[in-house]
């Protein structure tokens, strides 16, 4: 099998930048083909924390060409600070692609997704404010600008002028300043000066890497959750995160995804508004929260805590089509007492055994509970399934049997080596 795919199966931050960096080694591509810096994976290389928001975590192997795809929205100056951030910090050289199809997130993108919030008062999603909406819908309305534009700056200034004719409107509602066309232009020109060499048509690419069966690695962002499909709509975000929509996103045939892996927290997390059925007591949440540093790696904001959710990761693995899940955090539960699971919900005093399509009826369920003993012992040092305590082995083995899914990787700590691989897979 050449090609793997990485999806986060609950409401992002699962955890699949430490797995993506794990599986980098054996990869020759990695891509990153949906989403922007809303995203962040947080990776412990060598010791070291990195926080990645754009760049694929493919960047700390020399050996790999990281791709930014079709699918993704970038904001020019986020990704250069991004870029000189990493050389900063002594990573070294890196191969970059940029897809010339990616969509260019702007200033009034983010001044958009602002005042949006702040109109909806209590209605509000909760997004990141990093402008990730706003620009697909710039898209979708045929306004957007994509970073092959910035090859050819007269057309840019153009198609700038067209999106500001509009966008401007809007923001007056909002009382919002109207945003300079010759500001915005002249800004961009000048952020996205250090990227231009890496733009280039990165579905050519990657078609030819597939055919030339170069492994290639695809890092997801989100969670299947924030779909904007087929997650808790409208708490979700712009974009899809699913596997399947990996190939629209890529340029890249369906066939092109050989396997994925379900990234799933060892329990559920949250952050932005929206229901979540099995969201802890403020007080049993910060035990979790504080030993699994559960603060947004962008935003820092406090994630909201659950307890993990089969009913919900039945329903995300069914619609992506999963094969297998890397179980994360597994060491933070340790010595909690009791660990409940989510079997099903009720709804109306009625059992269901599958996760509600509408926000309504989702907000309404009361979650049915199994209960399982933690453990006492330090997992974090632990390297293979067999001595993990039995009480670990239980509750993993409870998950595969409820989710009907194979648990290949058991992580233990944030770091590479505290990786516990049961299966190999991309060869
Ligand atoms: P992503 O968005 O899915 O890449 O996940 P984030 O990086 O936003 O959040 C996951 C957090 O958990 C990061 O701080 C990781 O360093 C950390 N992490 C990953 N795996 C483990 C693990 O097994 N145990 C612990 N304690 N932390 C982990
Ligand atoms: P990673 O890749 C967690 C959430 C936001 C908000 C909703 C919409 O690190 O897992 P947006 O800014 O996208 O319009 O916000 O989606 N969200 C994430 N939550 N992890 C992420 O990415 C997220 N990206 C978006 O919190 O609820
Ligand atoms: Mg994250």
């Amino acid at each position: 099998m050449s090609t793997l795919a990485i999806e986060g199966l609950q409401w992002g931050d699962e955890g699949k930048g430490k797995i993506t960096d794990y599986y980098a080694e054996k990869a020759e591509v990695v891509v990153r083909s949906q989403g922007g810096d809303n995203a962040g994976h947080s990776i412990v290389h060598k010791g070291h924390r990195y926080a990645l928001r754009l760049l694929p975590s493919g960047v700390f192997n020399p050996m790999v060409t990281n791709v930014l795809a079709d699918g993704m929205v970038i904001n020019p100056s986020a990704l250069s600070g991004e870029i000189e951030g990493l050389k900063a910090e002594g990573v070294g050289e890196f191969h970059l692609l940029i897809s010339s199809r990616a969509s260019i997130l702007l200033p009034y993108h983010i001044a958009l997704d602002h005042a949006r919030e702040e109109a909806l008062g209590k209605a509000k999603i909760g997004t990141t404010g990093h402008g990730v909406g706003p620009c697909y819908e710039d898209r979708a309305s045929r306004i957007g600008v994509e970073m092959g534009d910035l090859l050819y700056p007269g057309y840019l200034r153009e198609r700038l002028a067209s999106a500001l004719t509009i966008r401007n409107k809007e923001l007056s509602l909002y009382n919002v300043k109207p945003f300079d066309l010759d500001e915005v232009y002249e800004g961009l020109i000048e952020e996205s000066k250090s990227l231009l060499p890496y733009i280039t048509d990165t579905s050519v690419f990657l078609q030819k890497a597939l055919k030339e069966k170069k492994r290639i690695l695809f890092e997801g962002a989100q969670g299947a959750m924030l779909c904007l499909t087929h997650g808790t709509y409208p708490f979700v975000t712009s974009s899809s995160p699913l596997a399947t929509a990996i190939p629209l996103n890529t340029g890249l045939p369906l066939s092109s995804v050989s396997e994925i892996v379900g990234i799933v927290k060892a329990y559920s997390t949250r952050v932005g508004a929206g229901p979540f059925p099995s969201e802890l007591e403020p007080e049993e949440a910060a035990v979790i929260r504080e030993r699994g540093h559960e603060y947004g790696t962008v935003t820092k904001r406090p994630r909201r805590i659950g307890w993990i959710d089969t009913a919900e990761l039945r329903y995300a693995a069914a619609i992506s089509g999963i094969h297998y899940v890397a179980i994360m955090l597994l060491d933070v539960l340790g010595a909690v007492g009791e660990i409940n699971i989510v079997t099903k919900y009720l709804i109306d005093g009625k059992e269901i055994d599958y996760m509600p399509s509408t926000v309504t009826e989702y907000a309404s369920v009361k979650p049915v509970y199994e209960t399982l003993p933690s453990w006492a012992e330090d997992i974090s040092g632990i390297t293979t399934y067999e001595t993990l305590p039995l009480n670990a082995r239980r509750y993993v083995e409870e998950i595969e049997k409820l989710t009907g899914l194979e648990a290949i990787i058991i992580s233990v700590g944030p770091d590479k080596d505290q990786t516990i691989l049961r299966k190999e897979i991309f060869r």
